[in-house]
Parts: C-alpha cells; structure tokens; sequence
C-alpha cells in the first residue's frame, strides 16, 4: 500500500525533473540560435539595433556568409560591359525593390549586377532570387566597416567592396563602364545604352533629386558651365550618384578610386569624382542634358501593424 502510494509521487518528481531538464535545453538551443560568431568575437544578436531584430523576425529565412557569382557575362563581346553596383539592406520593402530593379536590368544586354548586402552575411533567400531573374549577378555581403566614421552616408563601405570586386575579377584591357544604382531608384531602359559608351565620366540629369524636381548640369556649346543642383557653390561635382557612369578605367588609373568613409553627407559623390576627372571632360549624356532617363525615387516605410510571416514579403 505505502510502495502504491509513493510512485505516484515519484513519478510527478521525476516528470518535474525531465521537464525541467528539457525547458533548460529548449532554453540553450533558442539563445544561442540568436548568437553567432563574428571574427573572434560573439554577437548576441538580441542586442543589435531595430532593423537587425526585425530580420530576426524572419529566422526562417536561411542565412550563410559567403558569396555568389554567377559570371555568364559573355552575351555580346563586341559591347562594353556594364557594371552596375549596387548596395541593399535588409526591410520590408527589400525585395519589392529588388524585384523591380531587376526587371529593369533583366533588359541591358551585356551587364553584370552586383549587389552588396549591408550585413555580416548574405540572405540565401535573395541570392535563389537573384539566380531566378537570369540576370548575370554577383552578390556578397560587406557590413559597414568600423574604421567608417560616418555612419550617415548608406552604402559607401559595399560600393567600395564591389569596386574592390571589380579590380580582382575584371580584366581592365576589355571595356567596361560603372555605375552606382541604388536600389530605390527608377531607370529608363535608354540611359543604359547610352551610358554603355563613356569614355571616361559621363553625366546626365537625375529627376526628383536634391529636393528639387530634378539636378542637373547646364552645358553651353556642349560643355558643362555649371549645375543646377543642391549646394551646386559647395560641391565641384553637385551630382546625384543616379547621375553619373565612369569607365572602368579610372580604377586602374587614379588610385585609390573609393568613396571616402569620412564625408559629409551629400559628399560622397563629389569627393570620388574630384579624385580623377575635370568638369571639361564630362560627357552629356541624356540629348544633351536635356531629358530625364534616371529619378531618384524614394520608396515610403510601410506602415505595418500585423506581422505575418508565413508568406515571405
Ligand atoms: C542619397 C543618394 O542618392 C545615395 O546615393 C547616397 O548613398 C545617400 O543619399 C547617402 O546618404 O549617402 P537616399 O535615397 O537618401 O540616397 O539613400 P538610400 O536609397 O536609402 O540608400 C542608398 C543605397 O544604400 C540604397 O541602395 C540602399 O539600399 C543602400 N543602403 C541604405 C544600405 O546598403 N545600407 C543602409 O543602411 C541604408
Ligand atoms: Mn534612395
């Protein structure tokens, strides 16, 4: 009768003791799902700012830091080819933006895309994307660096790496021209052909920019004489980054050609151009300056109330 009366006891304890065995485990396995290395050092991923905690809302996405390169850029070599860098990052409306831009570039023959993500690793999720719109791409991750002092200016550090990229795995005797497309903007198809032939720094008009309807430079008899655009008397080349293509080149000829990591915001893009070109050699682009072909469109946060994740957005 005692024996009878003490294995139910006994059998609660040692339940009790297995439950508490498994939390503890469940416990373990979770925090440290939020954990992983970054060089020597462990980074508690709980702790980092808002946006990283939103993509941690999405732990089903697949995560992995390498990078991928598809380089089937042989489509025509008797054309330049157009490189086109790109920085992203991580929000709601990433692959909205993605999506459209590659269904523009998915058009331009001879291109090759290259995509930074601003993070410590690439999103295999956007890399299967990216395989999927048959542009020729490569995308690699490049968090900002800590050396960068300015923390305002988006993309500087994974357009650098992408020009790093370029100088590695492109051969400077076959022609090729740079453009800095940021992921927000909307291009014309015809701005591609005709950047395609710059022979060193071209410039065209970039509408919706620098809080005006559109930035631009004025030519007489063909020749750039001055620019309609913001803190146009601060700035040697007041242009937008949509504004500009550079022949691939100038990388091996003005070194180093990067974006400086400590400018002030609205710098960026007339510090690298002062590195190595004159207003005399700007080629207009766009009938002379005379058409928008690129606008620098910007894309509203969405106001979102209800987190669903099952579908991917
Ligand atoms: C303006 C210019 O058009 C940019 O070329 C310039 O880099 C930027 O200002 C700047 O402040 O330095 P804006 O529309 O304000 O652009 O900037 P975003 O479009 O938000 O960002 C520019 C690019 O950097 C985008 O492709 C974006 O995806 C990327 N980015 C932005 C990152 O990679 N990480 C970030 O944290 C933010
Ligand atoms: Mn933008």
């Amino acid at each position: 009768m005692i024996k009878n009366m003490r294995k139910p006891t006994f059998i609660v304890k040692r339940s009790l003791k297995i439950l508490c065995l498994l939390t503890g485990f469940a416990v373990m396995t979770w925090s440290f799902s939020f954990t992983k290395y970054s060089g020597s050092q462990l980074v508690n991923l709980n702790v980092l700012p808002a946006r990283l905690k939103e993509y941690m809302y999405f732990m089903g996405r697949r995560l992995k830091g390498a990078y991928l390169s598809s380089l089937n850029i042989a489509d025509n070599h008797d054309i330049p080819i157009i490189f086109i860098i790109t920085p992203t990052y991580y929000r709601l409306v990433q692959k909205a933006e993605l999506t459209r831009m590659a269904n523009t570039l998915r058009l331009v023959k001879q291109l090759h895309w290259i995509i930074v993500e601003d993070f410590e690793v690439i999103n295999l999720k956007t890399q299967e994307f990216f395989q999927s719109t048959g542009v020729s791409f490569t995308y690699f991750a490049q968090s900002k660096r800590n050396e960068t002092n300015n923390h305002q200016s988006k993309g500087t550090d994974q357009r650098n790496a992408a020009l790093d990229w370029i100088m590695v795995n492109h051969n400077p005797s076959m022609p090729a021209v740079i453009y800095f497309a940021d992921d927000d903007n909307a291009y014309s198809l015809e701005i591609f052909e005709q950047m395609r032939y710059t022979k060193k720094l071209s410039m065209w008009p970039v509408g919706l920019s620098g809080g005006r309807t559109y930035e631009t430079p004025i030519l007489k008899d063909g020749k750039v004489i001055k620019f309609l655009a913001w803190k146009a008397e601060k700035r040697k080349f007041p242009i937008d980054m949509a504004g500009f293509a550079l022949n691939a080149n100038v990388l091996w000829t003005y070194k180093p050609m990067r974006f400086s990591t400590d400018a002030d915001p609205g710098m960026l893009e007339t510090k690298l151009l002062e590195r190595c070109c004159t207003w005399e050699e700007i080629e207009p682009l766009a009938e002379n300056c005379t058409k928008i072909m690129v606008w620098h469109t910007r894309t509203e946060k969405p106001k979102v109330r209800m987190f669903d994740n099952v579908l991917e957005v």
